[in-house]
This record gives structure tokens, C-alpha cells and sequence, in this order.
């Protein structure tokens, strides 16, 4: 058997080790995103893609004990059933109800949810510094809606309206945080009015996304002219409702600024300094051109 050299040895065990824990994962841009970011930090380490199955979620999160990683990712389906097996839950991840970054701090797991968080920083920074006073429709109350509605109600909103297809999701998830900010939630049918006042509508429901690219979440004569529109699709990074919302002189905002947000957080949680947005954004970007 080969022995190992002793500088191998510190090699490895001084390296961070980090990935993201989903099903399926092949198609994960995370790797490809967080080693451009821990080679322009000079940091080393390797971001691993781990195509874990629902039955081995938890032996694979004991694994990041055993295995030494700094932390890892979780995507779908494991957002809400990993919660079971961490010691912490961030405050802000609890109410979402969802973790997406775990922290393994010297064999203590801290979940958080960066997802929220990675949107609104990538809104404020792309099309709208400010969010205090806006009237926000946001397009949809499942998971991803709930994340980054938490977000928003920690900017002054002046006010969210929630719409969804299923009414009933859109109102509970207005009067559960009806403390957090004023809210309100729609039907489809109810939603026009809503719409029409906007400063800013957030589509979070998949109209729209690939293969179903020509679908809009609301019918194009409802977009209001000038105001700022904002897709969580990434795939394509335009969709058709910011290509309509572009004609009628909306600002556009689309999902890769909240996907590199998101990791941006993960990794300011795994190593402490602040990340390399431009080069993680540009690793994405070349990434679909391959
Ligand atoms: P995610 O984590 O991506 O938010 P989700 O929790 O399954 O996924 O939520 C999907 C959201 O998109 C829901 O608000 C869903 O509406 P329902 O609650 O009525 O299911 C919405 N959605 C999905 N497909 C839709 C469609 N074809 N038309 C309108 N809304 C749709």
C-alpha cells in the first residue's frame, strides 16, 4: 500500500471541505459557484456536489461530523425534514421553516436560511436601494415565497400583497406574519387591483420556467409601466414576464442575483469574510455558456 506523506496529511485535514446535499444534484451551478469563490479567496478547500436520497438524509448529515466538513448545503427536497437533525435553528430559518447552510462548529450543526436573505441583498443591489414604504405583490406562497417574504418584512415595507392560486395558502401566510409587517393575501382572480398598485411584483411560483418559457404568471396588461419586476427563475435568466416588463419600461431584476446572494451568505457563514459576488456571478454566468 502507498504510504502517505506527512504533507499530504496536513494538506487534507487543513482543507475546507463544503457541498450541497440534494435529489437530484447533477444539475447543481453551486459547485462551479463556490470553488471559483474559495480559489479567488485564495482559500483551500473543495465544494462538493452529494446526490443524497429523503432515507439518507440523516446518516449523511452525521457524515459532516465524521467526515469534518465546515458545512454544507441542502436543496430540494431536503429543506424542511433536515431541520430534525441539527443542534441550532436560526431564528429567521424557523419561521421560514426551511434551512438551506449548515455550520459545523466544532461538531455543533447551526442551520440558517440564506435564500431570503440572498434575494433582498440582490434586489437592493441591482434595481432597488430602497424598500421602505414600497407596496411589494409578491406571485405565489410556497416555500421560496415564504423565504423571502420573511426577508422583506425586515425592510418597511409599506405594504406585501400575496397572491396565489390556492387563495387559502396566500391568506394564512398574511396573517401568520400580519405582526411582521402589513399584509394581505389574494386570489388569482382578486389579484388585478393588487398588481395595478405595485412598486414592485416578485413572481416566485415556476410559470415561466424552462421548458415552459413563454407562460406568464399574469396577464401582460396588468404589469404596471416603469415599476421594478423581479423573477426567482433562473432558467432562462430572461423570462417572458421581464422581457414584457422591459417593454413597458420596468426596471428587471432576475433569479441568478438571489442564487449567488444565497451562496454569497452560505460562504460569509462557512469562512467569516466577505465573498467574492462579481467572481461566483461570472462563474455562473460562463457556466451556461458551456
Ligand atoms: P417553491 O419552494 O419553489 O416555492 P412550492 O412550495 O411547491 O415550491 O410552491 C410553488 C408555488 O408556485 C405555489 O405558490 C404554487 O401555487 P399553489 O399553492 O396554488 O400550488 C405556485 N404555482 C406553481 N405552479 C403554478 C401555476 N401553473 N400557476 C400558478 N401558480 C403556480
Amino acid at each position: 500500500m502507498k504510504s502517505i506523506q506527512q504533507s499530504e496529511v496536513r494538506m487534507t485535514s487543513g482543507a475546507m471541505l463544503l457541498g450541497v446535499m440534494g435529489d437530484p444534484i447533477i444539475h447543481t451551478k453551486s459547485p462551479i459557484m463556490h470553488n471559483a469563490a474559495l480559489k479567488s479567496l485564495g482559500i483551500e478547500g473543495n465544494y462538493v456536489p452529494l446526490h443524497i436520497k429523503p432515507e439518507g438524509l440523516e446518516k449523511a448529515i452525521q457524515a459532516i461530523l465524521t467526515l469534518g466538513f465546515r458545512g454544507v448545503n441542502v436543496t430540494i427536497p431536503h429543506k424542511v425534514e433536515v431541520m430534525n437533525y441539527l443542534d441550532h435553528i436560526d431564528e429567521g430559518a424557523a419561521k421560514v421553516g426551511a434551512v438551506n447552510t449548515i455550520v459545523n462548529n466544532n461538531g455543533v450543526l447551526t442551520g440558517y436560511n440564506t435564500d431570503g436573505i440572498g434575494y433582498v441583498r440582490s434586489l437592493k443591489e441591482e434595481v432597488c436601494p430602497e424598500l421602505r414604504g414600497k407596496n411589494i405583490v409578491v406571485l405565489g406562497a410556497g416555500g421560496a415565497a415564504r423565504g423571502i417574504i420573511h426577508a422583506l418584512t425586515a425592510e418597511q415595507p409599506g405594504q406585501i400583497s400575496v397572491v396565489n392560486r390556492t387563495a387559502s395558502k396566500a391568506i394564512e401566510l398574511a396573517q401568520e406574519w400580519s405582526s411582521l409587517a402589513n399584509m394581505q393575501g389574494f386570489s388569482q382572480a382578486e389579484a388585478q387591483a393588487a398588481v395595478h398598485s405595485a412598486d414592485i411584483l416578485i413572481n416566485t411560483t415556476s410559470v415561466g420556467m424552462h421548458p415552459n418559457i413563454g407562460q406568464l404568471p399574469v396577464p401582460e396588461e396588468w404589469v404596471p409601466e416603469g415599476i421594478v419586476v423581479s423573477d426567482l427563475i433562473y432558467n432562462p435568466l430572461m423570462t417572458e414576464l421581464l422581457h414584457v416588463s422591459a417593454r413597458k419600461g420596468c426596471s428587471t431584476h432576475g433569479g441568478l442575483g438571489m442564487f449567488v446572494n444565497q451562496g454569497a451568505y452560505a460562504l460569509e457563514y462557512w469562512t467569516g469574510v466577505a465573498a467574492p459576488v462579481a467572481e461566483m456571478r461570472e462563474a455562473v454566468l460562463q457556466s451556461f455558456k458551456l
